[in-house]
């Protein structure tokens, strides 16, 4: 037993450290860092300078909608299955990022300040903003050359991008940001902590109350004027605030004299959590940079979009972190089955999820690893043009030691705070430069074969127009063209579908007589609050649940006043029929139906990205003669 105990501790002294750069950048303009969080060991955004409420936050981020994996993963062990559930918790739902029409069930990887930021009851400052994926524009994609309907690169690249975060109040410079995961996420209703209403109300109050003792303080005298304040902090508080009382009452100064201390720093929010604001140089010195890309299209051709630099980085700087999400059995979980619906004893056909392309594999490892960082998923294959190359992390506070030591069976107990590589400039980068990463000689094989047999793979194949070639022609920025209304002629095909965002002022009804004698009811359209008063209850702004699929009756207007519509919303409650009128032409879109977009099709390119040699750690090397694909399932 010793001896065995011995050789492992030989090995584990024995492995060559992993190499590790040290540099930051030193940019003064980063608008958004990474750091850990102040209210844990986990990841947490901070803020690089002053928001105002309604500001975007950080660069619009791309996202990755993979579809139906716990259907196609119910073989899994429970093990497994609980160590699936811990890479999906680390997702967000379709719902919040406009891909809930891509299939059954939808979830979303989506990398930076969207995935580091973790939550607060009391200080949510920023939402993801979900009718910016909505309501993408691909100009620019489409007018670079690329036709969906020629290239390779057709369902290989994701269509969703615009992933915006917005501050719903104001955030200052180096507070942590705290994101909206719904009131549930955030336990709202927990009556030991105050929540975010707790904090506004108890300001107003204080404010009041300010005002009160300035007012009357000298002539009640200090004890008389000290009771009043006990009765209003003991017996008002008890009794409007109920159960929220204690919680509401720990916002509250001993005596009035601390009430104008609190409205100084900025309110109770800040004033009990101080610690939520770093200091902005160790932010500089010790955070990462999260928006030192931006989304571009590539140069390269059938790539799609691309990541560029947003400003000078010098070789050996930090381009982005990337904290790595574990996916146990990865390969095996990502592959979905398809069976034959006539015959069910047919073995079935086997594809690989779309999310396969975003992410990492090591031929010796079982686990896929799927990169969160910062604009990283928009990084595309450079070959020996590669200007990046990854480096494990050597902030102090994120242990990448232990997780690098770890067996693939104890991956998914580490947070990404103690898995981050670095994406290092391995050249000096202009601003406005394509950043490429090299994704490994099996990939470029795979690649060069995948267009060499492209048009006789798909020459029997009916290839449709997506929903993002159709929102060009309405929506293109040369000319505007009006949506037909249903009874005129389309261009859309069976694979599309119209979507409205539609919000409705229900006081504003107003009846309409039909020819039959029945009535629809007729409602105002009203443009979607972009925020929200109550953030917490913003969950309007996070779900796309005002966005319904419609059908267009009227149409108003011309190219110069701009169109408006009267839309049919297609509810799923049967027999509601409403009609929404003064609908603005921005809010429609075409959204491709369920399992439509070319991302579902078998002929679309799939392969991860290489996880290199020198970086991988050897004990997360379970696969001793290395992954075959035939061992699969
Ligand atoms: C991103 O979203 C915003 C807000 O909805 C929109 O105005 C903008 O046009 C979008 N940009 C792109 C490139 O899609």
């Amino acid at each position: 037993m010793a001896k065995a105990i011995l050789t492992i501790a030989t090995i584990l002294l024995s492995t060559p450290p992993l190499p590790t750069v040290t540099a930051t950048t030193t940019s003064q303009e980063c608008g958004i860092y990474l750091a850990e969080s102040s209210t844990d060991h986990v990841l947490g955004s901070y803020a690089g300078r002053t928001y105002n409420r309604d500001d975007p936050i950080g660069s619009s981020d791309a996202i990755v909608q993979f579809v139906d994996i716990r259907i196609n993963n119910q073989h899994l062990s429970e093990q497994d299955a609980t160590h699936l559930e811990s890479f999906l918790g680390t997702c967000w739902s379709g719902d919040a990022t406009a891909g809930m029409n891509e299939a059954e069930e939808v979830i979303s990887a989506v990398g930076g300040p969207c995935f580091s930021s973790t939550g607060h009851v009391g200080m949510i400052n920023a939402v993801i903003y979900q009718p910016s994926t909505l309501l993408r524009t691909d100009h620019d994609l489409l007018t670079s050359g690329y036709d969906e309907l020629t290239s390779p690169g057709r369902g290989a690249f994701t269509y969703y991008h615009n992933l915006t975060l917005l501050a719903v109040d104001k955030i200052q410079e180096g507070s942590e940001i705290f994101l909206d995961f719904g009131a549930e996420y955030n336990q709202y209703d927990d009556v030991s902590k105050p929540n975010i209403d707790d904090y506004r109300k108890m300001d107003e109050a204080m404010e009041k109350m300010v005002a009160f003792f300035k007012k009357h303080g000298e002539s009640l005298g200090e004890k008389a004027a000290s009771e009043v304040y006990e009765f209003m902090k003991k017996d008002v508080l008890d009794l409007t605030a109920e159960a929220r009382a204690e919680a509401a009452r720990s916002l509250l100064p001993e005596t009035y004299h601390g009430l104008q201390a609190i409205i100084d720093v900025g309110g109770s929010a800040l004033h009990s959590n101080p610690e939520v604001v770093k200091d902005m140089d160790w932010l500089r010195k010790e955070g990462y940079c999260q928006d030192n890309l931006v989304p571009g299209v590539s140069k390269i051709e059938h790539a799609g979009r691309a990541a560029i630099a947003a400003r000078d980085i010098k070789k050996g700087e930090v381009v982005a972190p990337m904290p790595l999400v574990p996916i146990v059995k990865g390969r095996d979980v990502l592959t979905m089955l398809e069976y034959d619906e006539g015959d069910e004893t047919k073995p079935p056909i086997k594809y690989k999820q779309f999310l396969t392309n975003y992410v990492l594999e090591h031929p010796k490892s079982s686990v896929l690893f799927f990169p969160a960082g910062p604009m990283t998923s928009y990084i595309n294959h450079g070959g020996k043009k590669a200007n990046v190359k990854m480096a494990w992390s050597t902030k102090l506070w994120s242990d990448v030691q232990a997780a690098q030591k770890a067996s693939v069976d104890e991956l998914p107990f580490f947070s990404a705070v103690d898995m981050i590589v670095d994406l290092v400039a391995t050249r000096n980068i202009k601003k406005g430069e394509e950043v490429l990463f090299d994704y490994g000689d099996d990939w470029a094989k795979a690649w060069d074969e995948h267009v060499k047999h492209w048009k006789e793979m798909t020459k029997d194949v009916k290839l449709s127009q997506s929903a993002m070639v159709l929102n060009e022609i309405y929506h293109g920025a040369d000319t505007i063209q009006p949506f037909p209304t249903s009874s005129e002629d389309s261009l859309a095909g069976d694979n599309v579908q119209l979507m409205c965002h539609l919000l409705y002022d229900e006081d504003k009804i107003e009846r309409r007589r039909n020819q039959d004698g029945s009535r629809t009811k007729v409602y105002p359209w009203i443009p979607h609050p972009v925020t929200g008063e109550h953030r917490l209850k913003t969950d309007l702004a996070v779900r796309g649940i005002n966005r319904m699929d419609c059908i267009i009756e009227e149409r108003t207007g011309d190219e110069k006043t701009g169109y408006k519509y009267v839309v049919r919303p297609l509810q799923e409650k049967a027999g509601l029929k409403i009609l929404v009128k003064n609908v603005p032409h921005d809010v429609i879109r075409y959204v491709d139906r369920p399992y439509s977009n070319p991302q579902h099709e078998g002929h679309a390119f799939r392969h991860s990205i290489r996880f290199p040699d020198d970086v991988f750690p050897e004990a997360w090397k379970d696969l001793k003669d290395g992954y075959n694909e035939r061992d699969e399932l």
